[in-house]
C-alpha cells in the first residue's frame, strides 16, 4: 500500500519508523516531514493546509491511505474533503474533530453521556466569569475554548490568579471569545489512547506526559518534555473503568448524534480518590506519546490502522512489548518561549547506535552542506526500551548525554512519579 503521512513532528517520525516496519507498505510519503522521516520514506513539500494540493498529490501518487498526525488540518476537515474524494483517511472528521477542537463541545458531550469529568461552566463575557470565580472560590481552573496546544490552561491556585485569567481572555472584547470555568481536580494524570472506527474502542496503552518545562514540574506549560508508558497509575482495573466509564459512552454518544468518531482517541485523564475522570479530548496521538507507544507496539501498525478506517476493529487483536519505554525531550534553549534555532547538533549517530535506543526527530533540518540544526522547540525525542521504566530511562539519559547539542536542554526527571 502507498501510504501518506501527513506532520512533521517527533510523533510523525515515530508514526513513519513504526509504518515502515510493516510489510503491507509499498511506498511511505511524509508531509512536509522532517530529516528523521526522511530515513522512513519520501519527505515532500506540499502545503497541508491547501487541501486540494494533498487531494492532487494523492490521485497523481496512488495514495491508499492518508494518516493525518496533527490536529490543525482534522479540526480543518481535511479527512472530510479527502473522503468525498474517495481517498481512505485516518483521523477524525471535522465534526468529531471538536472532541478536541471546542472543550465547550466535549463537556456538554460528558453531561449528555454521564462521563465523569469536572463541574463547569462557560462564558463570553466577563463581569459574570468574574462573579462566578468569586463565588467558587479557588483553586479553580479557567480554560480558554478552541485549539491552544495544551497551552491555554490556568490552574488558578488563588481567587486573584482566575480573575486575571478570565480578564487576558474575556477583557479585551474579543468577539467571539469562549471560555470554561472548571472545579479543580486531584489526583494522578495519565494519558490513555483507543483506536475507534466509529462504532467499536479498542483499548491501546497509557503514558503519562511531563507537560511543565523545568524539573520537579516548574515554569510554564510545554507540549510534553517527555514520557514513558506504560503508566503505573492505569491499572487493569483503571483501564477497564476508563473504557466502560469514559471511552465507550464517548463512541457511543458521538454516533447518536450522526457524528461518529474515527480515529485515535486521546484521553488525558486524572485518576482521582474515586475513581478516573477525563480531564479533556485529543482527537490523535499525542506528541511525546507516540514516541513510547510505537516502539512498545508488536502489531503492524499499518493494518490497525486500515482496520479503524474500514470499520473493521471489532476483531483487531494487539500485541504490545513486554518492555516499558521512556522518551526525553530535547528542546532548544528558550522553549517554550522563544526557541533559538540554528544551533548545530553533533553527535546523534552515538546515541542511535546504543542498544534500546531510538532518536526521533522533532524540530529539525538539515542545511545545504548536511549539517543537522535545531529548526523549532521541542527538537529531539530520545526513547529508552528496557524491562523497567528505571532501566528505560537510564537507556534515554545515556543516549541524551551522548549527544552533543549545547543549543539544547532537557528535563533530568522524566518518569519521576513511576520511580
Ligand atoms: P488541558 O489543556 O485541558 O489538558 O489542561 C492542561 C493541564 O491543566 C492538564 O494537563 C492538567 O494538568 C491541568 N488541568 C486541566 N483541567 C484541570 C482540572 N479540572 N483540574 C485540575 N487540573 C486541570
Ligand atoms: N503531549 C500532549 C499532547 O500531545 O497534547
Amino acid at each position: 500500500m502507498r501510504v501518506l503521512l501527513i506532520g512533521s513532528g517527533g510523533r510523525e517520525h515515530a508514526l513513519a519508523w513504526k509504518l515502515a516496519q510493516s510489510p503491507l507498505l509499498e511506498t511511505l510519503f511524509i508531509a512536509p516531514g522532517n530529516p528523521g522521516t526522511a530515513l522512513c520514506g519520501t519527505n515532500v513539500s506540499i502545503d497541508v493546509t491547501r487541501h486540494a494540493e494533498v487531494i492532487a498529490f494523492c490521485v497523481k501518487e496512488r495514495i491508499g491511505l492518508v494518516v493525518v498526525g496533527p490536529e490543525a488540518p482534522l479540526v480543518a476537515g481535511l479527512v472530510d474533503e479527502l473522503e468525498a474524494s474517495g481517498i481512505k483517511a485516518f483521523g477524525p472528521s471535522k465534526a468529531a474533530a471538536r472532541l478536541e477542537g471546542s472543550k465547550a463541545f466535549t463537556k456538554e458531550l460528558c453531561v449528555e453521556a454521564g462521563i465523569p469529568t469536572a463541574a463547569y461552566a462557560r462564558f463570553t463575557e466577563c463581569e459574570a466569569a468574574k462573579a462566578y470565580v468569586r463565588a467558587q472560590g479557588a483553586p479553580i481552573v479557567v480554560k480558554a475554548d478552541g485549539l491552544a496546544a495544551g497551552k491555554g490552561v490556568v490552574v488558578a491556585e488563588t481567587v486573584e490568579q482566575a480573575l486575571a485569567a478570565v480578564e487576558d481572555n474575556l477583557g479585551g472584547g474579543v468577539p467571539g471569545a469562549e471560555i470554561v470555568i472548571e472545579e479543580c481536580m486531584f489526583g494522578e494524570e495519565a494519558s490513555f489512547f483507543a483506536l475507534v472506527d466509529g462504532t467499536n474502542a479498542v483499548a491501546l496503552a497509557s503514558a503519562q506526559d511531563h507537560k511543565r518545562v523545568g524539573d520537579g514540574d516548574t515554569g510554564p506549560n510545554t507540549g510534553g518534555m517527555g514520557a514513558y508508558s506504560p503508566a503505573p497509575v492505569v491499572t487493569a482495573e483503571i483501564e477497564a473503568r476508563v473504557m466502560a466509564e469514559i471511552i465507550n459512552p464517548t463512541v457511543e454518544a458521538m454516533a447518536r448524534r450522526g457524528t461518529p468518531f474515527k480515529g485515535v482517541l486521546f484521553a488525558g485523564l486524572m485518576i482521582t480518590a474515586t475513581g478516573p475522570k477525563l480531564i479533556e479530548y485529543n482527537t490523535r496521538f499525542g506528541d511525546p506519546e507516540c514516541e513510547v507507544l510505537m516502539p512498545r507496539l508488536k502489531s503492524d501498525l499499518l493494518a490497525l490502522l486500515l482496520s479503524t478506517v474500514e470499520g473493521r476493529l471489532s476483531t483487531a487483536s494487539l500485541d504490545w512489548r513486554e518492555e516499558a519505554a521512556l522518551t526525553v525531550v530535547f528542546a532548544a534553549r528558550g522553549y517554550p518561549a522563544k526557541p533559538q534555532t540554528g544551533t548545530v547538533i553533533g553527535s546523534l549517530e552515538k546515541a542511535t547506535a546504543m542498544t534500546g535506543v531510538t532518536v526521533f526527530h522533532a524540530g529539525t533540518k538539515r542545511r545545504n552542506d548536511g549539517v543537522l540544526v535545531a529548526n523549532g522547540g521541542r527538537v529531539l525525542a530520545v526513547t529508552g526500551m528496557a524491562a523497567t521504566i528505571k532501566e528505560a530511562r537510564d537507556r534515554a539519559y545515556e543516549a541524551v548525554h551522548a549527544i552533543d547539542w549545547p543549543g539544547g536542554f532537557y528535563r533530568n526527571d522524566i518518569g519521576f512519579r513511576a520511580l
